[in-house]
């Protein structure tokens, strides 16, 4: 099981710190986390996981604003997410762009969090297969079945709204992923202590993104206390 926390732009440097000081977790669960850039340094120095929340394809160059795979391998971080849907929503990622930094940061030697999913507006019109297909087969032109590659899927709708899709739904979507390329899925909306045991139960389901409920110690902890026993 792999539970990952995306911070998204929370936690500064001190903030970082002071969550490590508090958290715990259960030895066979994978935990990462995913700081923003400025707090990864600080993260490192916990002796956890580190992930970045994105990351550019090429080494170097005139790419205001970027990170480079290289440089995040420099700092001790040792994976990243791509393709997040608040990448591609509110900054304009598109599936090309998810695909050249999936390539870029497998080749360099760090694990990729790819993360996929629908709009409700996209579900309701029964589309959602054909958007999942789209994402998935960008990625998978790009890294194939990699054994650093993890999918995420996250129904755009369920992302920091309190909705949380059905377990069956989510285990819909994710045979469905799997079926497109054979890597580990795991689910990403909403997930909190409450509800992260029953979908981690499901058999296609292989971990959990996490972003508000990662944000405390004791929440976070509690999900991967649920990964431990599913
Ligand atoms: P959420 O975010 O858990 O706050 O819904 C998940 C994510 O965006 O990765």
């Amino acid at each position: 099981m792999l539970i990952a926390g995306n911070w998204k732009m929370f936690k500064g440097p001190r903030e970082a710190h002071a969550f490590f000081d508090g958290f715990d977790a259960p030895a066979d669960v994978d935990v990462v986390f995913c700081p923003p850039f400025v707090s990864l340094a600080a993260a490192v120095e916990s002796g956890r996981t580190i992930y970045a929340q994105n990351v550019h394809w090429e080494p170097t160059g005139a790419y205001t604003g970027e990170v480079s795979p290289t440089m995040l391998l420099e700092l001790g971080v040792t994976g990243t997410l791509v393709g997040h849907s608040e990448r591609r929503q509110i900054f304009g990622d598109t599936d090309e762009m998810v695909a050249r930094r999936t390539r870029a940061a497998l080749e360099a030697g760090l694990a990729v969090i790819a993360c996929v999913g629908e709009t409700l507006e996209q579900r309701e019109s029964g589309d959602t297969e054909l958007v999942l297909t789209i994402q998935v087969e960008a990625i998978a032109f790009a890294a194939g079945e990699h054994e650093s590659l993890v999918i995420a899927y996250e129904p755009v709708w369920a992302i920091g709204t309190g909705k949380t899709t059905t377990p069956e739904l989510a285990e819909e979507a994710h045979g469905f992923i799997k079926g497109l390329l054979d890597r580990p899925v795991l689910y990403g909306g909403s997930v909190k202590p409450e509800n992260a045991a029953e979908l981690l139960s499901q058999p296609s389901i292989d971990g959990a993104l996490v972003g508000g409920a990662s944000l405390e110690p004791d929440s976070f902890a509690a999900i991967c206390r649920a990964a431990s026993t599913s």
